[in-house]
């Protein structure tokens, strides 16, 4: 099948309600968390995605039972001292930096020496960010000068606890620790600048001994060694990262409305919402409630008649990181004056560098921009008309680069056509993506 999707065509308005698969961080954190209970834990919704299957992989690697069919999945955990270590084994986080940092968080107690390998994408990441505090712990390394992977980890048994400051707002780093911390006798301190709660929010629910005291500029965790945890059964609500794509094509075309039921809405994950809203597109939270620990609501949203630039506080950056792309792309191409983002250098450490990319696919619609090594500056127009071809290609198979460029190409229209390339990368994260395009492109 063709890997290349050829747009000319803005989409028709549409008024519809969709559902979203998933969520993908919760996902993940299901299957870590479920792979050290005793007893089988079960899940539904579970996002099926590539990252998903990795991490199942991963799991079975190390000696843990996995049944997966199309309505649920159950994993059938050993301990906390269930894992299968072998010498030299390797386990393969294929596109996903959250398995590949969380699991090492999980494997520092290992005394055989395991390879992590990652595909071309994830062996350009940087994985310091994880071995400099599990090296605290005691866990040694062996790593390419560039500090990625493929690395080896051997553990050790005799883990000390750690004082660690988390600085870059990183859930993936901050769970890594948090996990590690789980392995390890003594308490294990971590100063975390806000991120994404999921991990500490289940450790609450399972009522693992994790304390977080809420500051206002970071959290304070202290973790202590786990001895049990107990089965998980777990609805996965719906991936807030993958609703944003279709949150900013109802804001770009006329007279449209939207709802998406059942979306996790993690005060850590909602950026995205207060950026939109602050460009004036209204969007509503309703039927709220929370399921262990998660706020959930369905969100309500439509086309507003103008959209405002944006000086964006640097307080939301963590919390719409993986939404960036796509508000620049659209909202911020169109709104009628500049829009400005900084302190964003960590958007260049993600499947591609985003915001190197953001900007060549601005300037090749015709947006100008200013960029730094960790800003950019949109001068959106609300007029914007494209005249040009336009290829996207050769975006390190991106899913998100894919995804924004559709929901651009839907938004734009440009009669000599959107040539966007890597259709196969949804498969990370988001598979039934153009399934759901079409279905807000069909009349009914
Ligand atoms: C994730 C954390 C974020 C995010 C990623 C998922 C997680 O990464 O970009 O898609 O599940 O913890 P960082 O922790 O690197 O910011």
């Amino acid at each position: 099948m063709s890997q290349i999707i050829i747009l000319k065509k803005k989409i028709k308005k549409f008024s519809k309600e969709i559902k979203i698969p998933g969520d993908k961080s919760l996902s993940i954190r299901w299957i870590l968390f479920s792979s050290l209970a005793t007893g089988v834990s079960k899940s539904k919704n579970l996002l099926i995605s590539e990252d998903i299957l990795a991490a199942i992989n991963v799991v079975k690697k190390l000696g843990i039972k996995v049944i997966l069919t199309k309505n649920f999945c159950k994993i059938y955990g050993r301990g906390m001292n269930g894992y299968r270590y072998r010498d030299n084994m390797s386990l393969d986080a294929k596109n996903s930096g959250t398995l590949g940092r969380l699991i090492l968080g999980l494997i520092v107690n290992s005394t055989k020496k395991i390879k992590l390998i990652g595909d071309e994408s994830l062996s350009k990441r940087d994985f310091k960010r994880v071995t400099d505090p599990l090296t605290k712990f005691g866990a040694s390394f062996k790593m390419s000068k560039k500090n990625s992977l493929p690395l080896i980890i051997k553990g050790t048994r005799d883990l000390k606890p750690i004082k660690y400051y988390e600085k870059k707002g990183s859930a993936q780093c901050k769970s890594s620790i948090i996990f590690a911390g789980m392995r390890t006798a003594g308490k294990t301190v971590i100063k975390a600048k806000k991120s994404r709660s999921h991990t500490e929010i289940l450790c609450k629910y399972l009522k693992l001994p994790l304390k977080v005291k809420r500051k206002k500029n970071f959290d304070l965790i202290e973790v202590n060694k786990v001895e049990k945890i107990n089965p998980l059964n777990y609805n996965i609500p719906s991936d807030i990262s993958s609703a944003s794509f279709f949150l900013a094509l109802t804001a770009l075309s006329k007279n449209s409305k939207l709802l998406i039921k059942n979306v996790n809405i993690n005060t850590n994950r909602i950026g995205i919402v207060t950026i939109f809203r602050k460009m004036g597109i209204k969007i509503y939270f309703r039927n709220k409630r929370i399921y262990k620990g998660e706020k959930i609501a369905d969100i309500f949203t439509s086309s507003p008649k103008v959209i405002k630039p944006i000086n964006c506080p640097v307080n939301l950056n963590s919390s719409a990181i993986d939404e960036f792309l796509v508000i620049f792309l659209t909202v911020a191409a169109k709104a009628k004056g500049i829009s400005y983002f900084k302190n964003l250098s960590e958007l260049n450490q993600k499947e591609s560098p985003r915001l190197k990319w953001a900007e060549k696919i601005l300037n090749m619609m015709g947006v100008k921009t200013i960029c730094t090594k960790n800003s950019i500056k949109i001068f959106g127009n609300p007029n914007l008309k494209i005249d040009r071809k336009i290829v996207i290609k050769n975006f390190l198979k991106d899913h998100r680069v894919f995804m924004a460029s559709i929901i651009a190409a839907l938004s734009f229209e440009n009669k000599k056509g959107w040539y966007i390339h890597d259709k196969d990368s949804i498969k990370t994260s988001f598979p039934n993506f153009l399934q759901i395009v079409k279905r807000l492109s069909s009349e009914n």
